[in-house]
């Protein structure tokens, strides 16, 4: 799509105001999509208002000079929102979700509305700190009618967007391998310690760079070659920091068609070989010197090889007889002009609140990048190797266990939807529902009576 069609908003006759508020408007990332819907202003957008954690935090409200709030549900409840973003630390994704909704929901039968204005709500990723969490997410906003846009950005990007297209053609594959590396240092006021609204990043569950880094390069492993991680194996060091979370590591990946892959990570080190830093997409990040673009991943088909994101591929022509070690191989190179992800993704989010569009990155898809890094996270403790489609059911199963117990009552309540996945990508299938369930039912069976679980087997 071309720069001007990816940023038009709002296409055809007058535009409407689509009003979106952003929760969580820190430095980092969320003061950025502040700036992305200001930047729609003349689109039809408005930046309607920010919450944050304190009062005292008016940084982004003065600066956009629009009302800030510190109570997620009570903004909802007084504000008319057609979207939300949310981009507070990853734990408190959820409970700002279930408030946003349940806000919503109030203001819509206290003013008796036939419908809820508020359509979308653009998650930062990852979806949330686990996958329990996230299976609630996804659940919540699909019973409330509100699709869910994960804020895997980088889908966005013009390289991406490339890559996936040269990856995914016929003359590139079938892919045999993929390598890719994010690694470069975060400085110490990063983790800071001593600053309790910045703990989260180095504490186990909720921070961590698997969980904040290396998702986005797991997301775009999936993205870019549109095949699944089945199983993973990794080892993760904490040596450069004294906290609980890793620092380092190295993964292992088998795809779902057997071809394999590695990721190696650190940001514990000065290295230019990250997506942050070959793509320089983000301004924040200063160029590297030298004159050479440097790759952070390299995709091996059967016919070609490319690295990322210089979009340089090498293969052998036609005029070699016998290609292999003995031909020289040849390179196609291709450009793309560079542009903000999160700003082509702001646009995108506005035609998902007004236009019906798709969400590019749907729950369950940020669902699946999830199950990936949190395979990786549980590999690294039990030194063994994980599959991320077992934690997604076992998450389901507890879901649905901790749904039971609630049954007080003796009362068989309507099962939740987390017994009934279905992933975009369809890899969960009706066979994975039936596990989930019987899991659950023998977890209950030992603790609630034969009664119960014998009623939900057959649910
Ligand atoms: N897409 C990206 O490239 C990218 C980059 C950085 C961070 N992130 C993600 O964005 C999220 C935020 O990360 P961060 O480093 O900006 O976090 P942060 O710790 O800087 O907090 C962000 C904001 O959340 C607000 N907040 C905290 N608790 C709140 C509450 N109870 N109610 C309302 N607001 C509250 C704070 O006021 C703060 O401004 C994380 O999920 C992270 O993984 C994404």
């Amino acid at each position: 799509m071309a720069r001007s069609a990816q940023l038009a908003v709002l296409p055809g006759a007058m535009p409407s105001v689509c009003r979106v508020a952003v929760v969580g408007a820190g430095p980092l990332v969320g003061i950025h999509h502040c700036n992305a819907l200001r930047e729609l202003r003349e689109q039809g957008v408005e930046l309607a208002c920010v919450c944050q954690r304190e009062c005292t935090n008016k940084v982004a409200a003065e600066r956009f000079g629009v009302k800030l709030y510190t109570d997620a549900y009570e903004m909802a409840l007084a504000e008319s929102l057609d979207g939300v973003v949310i981009a507070t630390p990853t734990h408190l994704h959820f409970p700002m979700v279930s408030a946003c909704i349940a806000g919503a929901q109030d203001r819509q039968a206290n003013l008796n509305e036939p419908e809820m204005r508020l359509r979308a709500i653009l998650v930062e990723k990852p979806i949330c700190e686990n996958l329990q969490s996230a299976l609630k997410l996804v659940e919540t906003a699909e019973k409330a009618g509100v699709k869910v846009l994960v804020g895997h950005q980088r889908r966005y990007s013009a390289f991406v967007r490339r890559a996936r297209e040269l990856v995914t053609n016929s003359n590139f594959g079938p892919l045999r391998g993929v390598n890719a590396e994010f690694s470069l240092l975060k400085p110490d006021a990063y983790f800071s310690s001593d600053n309790p609204k910045s703990a989260w990043r180095c504490i186990k569950g909720t921070g961590g760079p698997v969980l904040i880094n290396l998702i986005h390069d797991v997301d775009l492993l999936r993205y870019i070659t549109g095949h699944e991680v089945v199983q993973v194996f990794a080892f993760t060091s904490s040596s450069a920091r004294e906290n609980s979370v890793e620092d380092t590591g190295a993964v292992t990946v088998v795809l779902d068609h057997g071809a394999v892959g590695t990721f190696l990570f650190s940001d514990a080190a000065p290295s230019p070989w990250s997506y942050e830093f070959t793509t320089l997409e983000n301004k924040k990040y200063p160029p590297v010197p030298g004159l050479e673009t440097k790759d952070c991943y390299h995709f091996l088909g059967a016919q070609r090889s490319l690295g990322f994101p210089s979009l340089r591929s090498y293969k052998y022509g036609q005029d070699v007889d016998v290609p292999g070690w003995d031909s020289p191989l040849t390179i196609e190179e291709t450009s793309v002009e560079r542009e903000d992800p999160l700003q082509v993704q702001m646009a995108h989010f506005v035609r998902v609140c007004m236009n019906g569009e798709s969400p590019e990155c749907t729950g369950r898809d940020g669902l699946q990048s999830l199950a990936v890094v949190t395979a990786i996270l549980r590999s690294a403790e039990t030194n063994s190797p994980v599959t991320p489609q077992d934690l997604l059911k076992h998450a389901a199963a507890a879901n649905l266990h901790s749904a039971a117990q609630e049954c007080s009552d003796g009362v068989l309540h309507p099962l939740p939807q987390s017994c009934c996945i279905r992933l975009s990508t369809d890899i969960f299938t009706e066979s994975t529902y039936e596990a989930s369930v019987t899991l659950s039912s023998a977890h209950l069976d030992s603790k609630k009576g034969s009664r119960h679980a014998a009623s939900l087997s057959h649910a």
